[in-house]
């Protein structure tokens, strides 16, 4: 685990993105999608910001943890619901394509050891495809998939998310 005061950071971070976010009228799962692409973005500046090996290595264990349960919920839970809808399945679309050069670049990552060149660069890269992720989602996808489902049904879709990230957090080593 990342020390506490990293924990924290990253939580307070989080918390001012679900505030920028409700500004902006999101609500239920979108907003709660935003705090956690602002937790990652933040953790991911500090292990890109430290020379320490052993605390990249904690940070990268929770990043991981983080980002891939993220994505796999959003898959399980947003997207084929977003699907379902003419206005919004070219966004499904988009984003399962995204997903997988995610997962891909973070399963490249964790093959990579810690204290080379390789691995800042690739940890780079993964920070520029989480930052196009989260900017495309909060701008774009979901200000017009709440539009499309309506607010009761973003409120409904956190739970469920939630449920099904924890779930998929446990299965990560
Ligand atoms: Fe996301």
């Amino acid at each position: 685990m990342p020390n506490p005061i990293e924990n924290v950071m990253a939580k307070g971070a989080g918390k001012v993105a679900a505030v920028e976010a409700r500004a902006k009228g999101l609500k239920g799962v979108f907003t709660k999608l935003a705090e956690q692409h602002r937790e990652a973005a933040t953790l991911l500046g500090r292990a890109d910001s430290t020379t320490d090996i052993e605390k990249r290595r904690d940070l990268w264990t929770e990043i991981k943890k983080q980002l891939i349960s993220h994505e796999r919920a959003e898959l399980a839970e947003i997207y084929p619901v977003l699907a379902g809808y003419d206005a919004t399945r070219e966004i499904a679309r988009l984003h399962n394509a995204q997903a997988e050069t995610l997962e891909s670049t973070i399963n490249q990552l964790d093959a990579m050891t810690f204290d080379t060149p390789a691995w800042k660069t690739t940890l780079e890269k993964l920070i520029g495809l989480v930052k196009a992720h989260a900017d495309q989602e909060e701008s774009e996808f979901f200000p017009r998939a709440q539009q499309t489902i309506g607010e009761e049904a973003s409120r409904q879709l956190e739970d469920l998310f939630l449920r099904t990230q924890k779930k998929a957090m446990n299965e990560i080593r």
